[in-house]
């Protein structure tokens, strides 16, 4: 997909709380049809070719909504990102929803048949596996943390982010008696 205007391009994990691109306009928004999981493997970024962490792709979900920020960028600005999001990543096209409305846009989505995917676990298993990776961008621990604290900073709430969350940090007993 060639793209020749500045374009909509929907973050739901590392985009969200480290852009390193610049962009002209950006705004809290969700795709519709979308649930976040800690389902892709990260060779290059979050872990290693031999031991790779878990960082966050798509799967579809009818009837749910995946919050996050969108941010309107310059068409070269997708050279950076595509580099970024290489590993086992694809754009799709998607309709991002704003207060104001909803406009075209992009979102990176790593499908299950890509090479890196590794698929649903148990959070326990998740998190051991996040506590113990890192990579060339940093912690895995780095990347969960960061991403939950972004999302309710933007006042979001996301069951499974939270939920690996609490395990990556030992407090999933409290989560659980929250919950009761
Ligand atoms: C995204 O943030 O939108 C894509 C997944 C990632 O880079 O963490």
């Amino acid at each position: 997909m060639t793209i020749i205007h500045p374009t909509w391009v929907f973050g739901y994990g590392s985009l969200i709380w480290k852009q390193g691109f610049p962009f002209l306009d950006s705004r809290p928004g969700y795709i519709s049809g979308w649930a976040r999981r800690f389902w892709q493997g990260s060779h290059d970024h979050r872990g290693l070719e031999h031991d790779p962490g878990r960082v966050v792709t798509l799967v579809a979900a009818a009837g749910e909504d995946c919050h996050g920020r969108a941010f309107l960028v310059e068409p070269g600005v997708f050279e950076h990102l595509d580099y970024r999001e290489k590993n086992g990543y694809e754009r799709i096209l998607v309709d991002i929803q704003f207060e104001t409305g909803s406009v075209d846009g992009v979102v990176y989505r790593a499908a299950e048949n890509n090479p890196a995917y590794l698929g649903p676990a148990p959070p326990k298993e998740m998190a051991q596996q996040i506590n113990r990776c890192a990579g060339p961008s940093g912690s895995n621990r780095e990347y969960v943390l960061q991403l939950a604290r972004a999302l309710r900073g933007m006042g979001y709430s996301d069951p499974h982010v939270f939920e690996v969350e609490s395990w990556v940090l030992g407090t999933e007993d409290q989560v659980s008696e929250e919950k009761q």
